[in-house]
């Protein structure tokens, strides 16, 4: 994006250049001066926008797969939403109830991968990523597990079905009706007891985990909310001393929509061991992604 606003003012400033030119002919031929003129503003105001389209769609050329990202998240479903009146989680929360078994977390997430592959998309941390996650919840046995950004709750079941019965999920949701949604697909899910979806933004909760959320540090945190809050939260994270030797930090979609400043933040840090895993973006045959695992070996 700064490449493209820094080339538009390029393309602006050469624009001004041939206006002053112009503008130097106006005093030798004053009868021609207002066509001149008229000619000049036109063939700036076309180069303007002639190199402006073609920048942004470069920019959209090379960033296609972030483009796609976009589309399948926000702008598909908003059309489809307005055309329906309903929107996709409602609709994805409807097919859950007629098609999964009560009680039955396995059949909830079948279902809802069968949703996200028959009739909408859905950006639940599924397939590739989602195995990985549940290999990561069973060689850890997490006690006290973090999810920031639930959505509709796909990965807090995912987590939440192999944890042991003492174990628990606080999942932090900022968006009400997705929140309310999740609560559904957590119940649906049978999982209310280990599962608590908290709809405030993360900042705010991550703060009083300690003082009203009765955690003492935290054995895995899962970051999948907006990627550019990853830095912000992680550091918030360290600040209230939440980590232990060994809690795990896995981070979803580090390469699409992508995470650069996190990935550079926790790679360069000496207190994380990290390892990349490259994987396709969910439900998404032709699209790569990447999650990072980060486990934590500093200081408490
Ligand atoms: C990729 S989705 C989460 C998907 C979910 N983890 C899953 O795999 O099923 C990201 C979610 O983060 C939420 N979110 C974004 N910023 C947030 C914040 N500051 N606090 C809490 N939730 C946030 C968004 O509303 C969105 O529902």
């Amino acid at each position: 994006m700064t490449a493209l606003s820094l080339d538009t003012t390029k393309s602006v400033h050469s624009c001004k250049k041939q206006s002053v030119s112009h503008g130097l002919k106006l005093q030798t031929h004053p009868t021609k001066s207002s066509h001149i003129k008229m000619e000049s503003t036109t063939s700036a105001v076309l180069s303007a926008v002639t190199g402006t389209v073609a920048m942004t769609a470069a920019y959209a050329y090379a960033q296609r797969d972030w483009l796609k990202d976009q589309w399948l998240a926000f702008i598909s479903p908003a059309i489809y939403n307005f055309l329906k009146g309903t929107t996709r989680e409602q609709r994805a929360l409807k097919y859950l109830k007629e098609h999964a078994r009560q009680g039955d977390p396995d059949s909830v997430l079948e279902t809802f991968d069968e949703f996200c592959r028959t009739q909408e998309w859905a950006m639940n941390a599924a397939e590739e990523k989602g195995d990985i996650l549940d290999e990561i919840v069973r060689e850890l046995q997490p006690t006290t597990c973090l999810e920031l950004g639930t959505y509709c709750g796909y990965s807090a079941v995912r987590i939440a079905r192999n944890l042991s019965p003492s174990a628990r999920l606080i999942t932090i949701e900022v968006n009400p009706d997705y929140a309310a949604v999740a609560r559904e697909v957590v119940k649906l899910a049978g999982l209310q007891d280990k599962i608590e979806v908290i709809n405030l933004d993360s900042a705010d909760v991550i703060r009083e985990l300690k003082t009203k959320y009765d955690v003492t540090k935290l054995d895995l945190v899962f970051l999948d909310h907006w990627k550019y809050l990853y830095i912000r939260d992680i550091k918030l994270i360290e600040e209230e001393k939440l980590l232990k030797k060994g809690s795990v930090v896995f981070a979803d979609n580090v390469i699409i929509p992508g995470a650069p400043g996190y990935l550079e933040y926790i790679r360069g840090s000496k207190n994380y061991k990290s390892t990349f895993y490259s994987v396709h973006f969910e439900y998404m045959d032709d699209m790569k992604d990447g999650v990072e695992k980060s486990v934590y070996i500093g200081d408490e």
